[in-house]
This record gives structure tokens, sequence and C-alpha cells, in this order.
């Protein structure tokens, strides 16, 4: 990395430029091909979007590529279509039949601020977007490029991905019967409802620039890496952070019942195991180089993040 950039920096410019590309896609007025944009609707996207957040899978997606040497507009492109989908995971999971938060991002959850329905329509139509995104021409000019990427975002968001991941999260709360979850089981979870979208953005960075079979082995094995170290940060925080610091509701996930590692583990334990996963992720793109020092920075940053 060069060194007259810190990482923060860095990482603020990319969701400079990345929002860039959410603002021109989440417009109020309609986009060619479509018929109308209903204000209301168009109005809670733009509230799960256009609202915070560190833009962190964007960022992976950009600098992955980058390091392979691809540096085209499109990858902002595919870049915004990771977000979009985060996004709706963001507004879903929030929802009273889900988390039941107020807060996200400092402001309302989207179903707070609107109301249930228009939530889980925002998020419906956000997924739907993230994926027009991700298929569309200006992603990369070969076609080959553009279905792996869209086959690859399925496969992270759905049944056994972030989506099914979530289904076991909600199941180990005991509210389909008893759950008592071992530490693999947990691991298992947190690799579908956070790790698989995480691990997929670097990936996709590989996708984009065609990258060979060894170069994408080494950056899935970081992606799941850092996958790991987010999750166990995330509860790490729930328990330590204050809720204004992280802009959501803290302290929640004892009191839901949640399977954390944290809760298996231990605090120290489990901070342990956070900077393992790191040291992890960082020896995974040894055979990069200098190259891959943004993302050593970004695994680290993962782990120490304050929000
Ligand atoms: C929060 O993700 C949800 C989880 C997957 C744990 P982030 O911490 O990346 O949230 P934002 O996008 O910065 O708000
Ligand atoms: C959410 O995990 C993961 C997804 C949104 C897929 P959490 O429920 O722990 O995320 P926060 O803490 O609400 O951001
Ligand atoms: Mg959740
Ligand atoms: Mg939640
Ligand atoms: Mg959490």
């Amino acid at each position: 990395m060069a060194p007259q950039i810190p990482f923060e920096a860095r990482l603020a410019g990319a969701a400079r430029s990345v929002e860039r590309v959410l603002e021109r896609f989440l417009a109020e007025d309609a986009r060619p091909g479509e018929i109308a944009r209903p204000p209301r609707l168009v109005a809670a996207m733009r509230h799960a979007v256009l609202s915070g957040g560190k833009r962190l899978r964007p960022f992976l997606l950009v600098e992955s590529a980058r390091m392979l040497g691809h540096e085209e507009p499109g990858v902002l492109q595919a870049g915004a279509a990771l977000e979009l989908l985060h996004c709706y995971s963001l507004v879903h999971d929030d929802l009273p039949a889900m988390d039941d938060d107020d807060l996200r991002r400092g402001k309302p959850t989207v179903h707070r601020g609107f109301d249930e329905a228009t939530a889980i329509l925002a998020g419906d139509a956000l997924q739907a977007l993230a994926f027009e995104l991700m298929a569309d021409a200006a992603t990369h000019q070969d076609g080959a490029v553009r279905s792996e990427l869209v086959v690859g975002l399925a496969r992270a968001s759905g049944l056994g991905g972030m989506v099914g991941g979530q289904m076991l999260d909600l199941a180990a709360e005991g509210r389909y019967g008893a759950s008592a979850l071992g530490e693999n089981d947990i691991r298992r979870l947190q690799a579908m409802k956070t790790g698989a979208l995480l691990a997929f953005s670097v990936e996709a960075g590989a996708i984009l620039a065609q990258a060979n079979a060894a170069a994408r082995i080494r950056l899935e094995d970081f992606g799941r890496a850092l996958g790991a170290a987010f999750q166990i940060a995330d509860d790490l925080l729930d328990r330590e952070a204050s809720t204004a610091a992280m802009g959501k509701s803290t302290g929640k996930d004892r009191e839901k019942g949640k399977a954390t590692l944290v809760d298996v583990l231990g605090l120290e334990e489990a901070r342990r195991e956070r900077d393992r996963l790191v040291s992890e992720a960082c020896a995974a793109l040894d055979g990069f180089g200098r190259a891959a020092d943004v993302l050593r920075v970004a695994a680290r940053f993962v782990a120490v993040r304050k929000s």
C-alpha cells in the first residue's frame, strides 16, 4: 500500500466512489426500461443504502481486483451490487420477525422510519437491483465473467449462504425447538450468514480480474478467514461497544440467546480466535507479496474496528 495513503482514507475514498454509483441507481425517477418508481419505496431504499456504513464489501472487491491488475470503472458497479445486497440483508435482519432492531447506522431502521411492509419490499427491491447491477453490461465486457459474478452472488447470498445462515441464526435462538449449538455449528452458521458474502467480495475481485486458479484459491482462503474474524468482531462489539459508537443497539445477542463464539469461548478466548483468524487471512496472501498490503491492513481493520 502506498504509505502516504492511510487505510481509513482509502476506505473512505472507495466508499465515496461506490456511493456515486449507488446514488445514480437509486435516483427518484424511473430508469430506462422501468415503468415507474413508487416514491415511498425509493425513499425507503435510499434510507437503507445512502445512510452511512463502512462499505467494506465494495472496498474488498475493488482492492482485490486492483491487486490483480483490474481497475476498470465496472469494478465500482460490481461493488455497488454487493453493497445493495448487503443493505437488503440488514433491512430484513432488523425486522420485528427477525432481530427486531430500531436503530441501524445511527438512524431508525427502515421498518421504524417507514413501516414493516415497506421495509420488506425495500429489501426485495434492493436484492433485485443488486443482481441487475451485477449482470449489467457495464460491470464487465465479457458476458462469461458477468455470468460467473451473478452465480457467485446468488450462491453467497442464498439458501446455502447468507439466507441459510440467517435461518440457522434464528433457529439457534430456540424459536423452533431446543437448540444447543457447539463451536463448529456456530462457525458454520457464521460462515454462512456473514462469511459467504464477505468471502465472495474478494472472490468477485478475482473473477473480474480473470485471475488464475492459484490466485483465486489464495483469495478464497483469505476471504473465508477474514469473514470469520469479522463476525467474531461484530459479536465482541455487541458485548463491549456502545450503541452510540456502533449506530445500532448493542448488548442484544445475549438477551436474544444468539449463538456466538463469544458466548461459547468467552471474551478473552474469542479475542484470541479473532486475532488468529486475522493472521490466517494474512498468511493466505503470502504469494502476492507487497501488492497485498492493503488487504492485510483490511483484515486487521476488520478485527479491531470500533464500529
Ligand atoms: C453488519 O455489517 C452486519 C453483519 C454482517 C454483522 P457491517 O459491520 O459491514 O455494517 P455496515 O455496512 O458498516 O453498516
Ligand atoms: C447479521 O448479523 C448478518 C446479516 C445481516 C446477514 P447480525 O444480526 O449480528 O448483524 P447486526 O449486529 O444486526 O448488524
Ligand atoms: Mg441477525
Ligand atoms: Mg441483527
Ligand atoms: Mg451483530
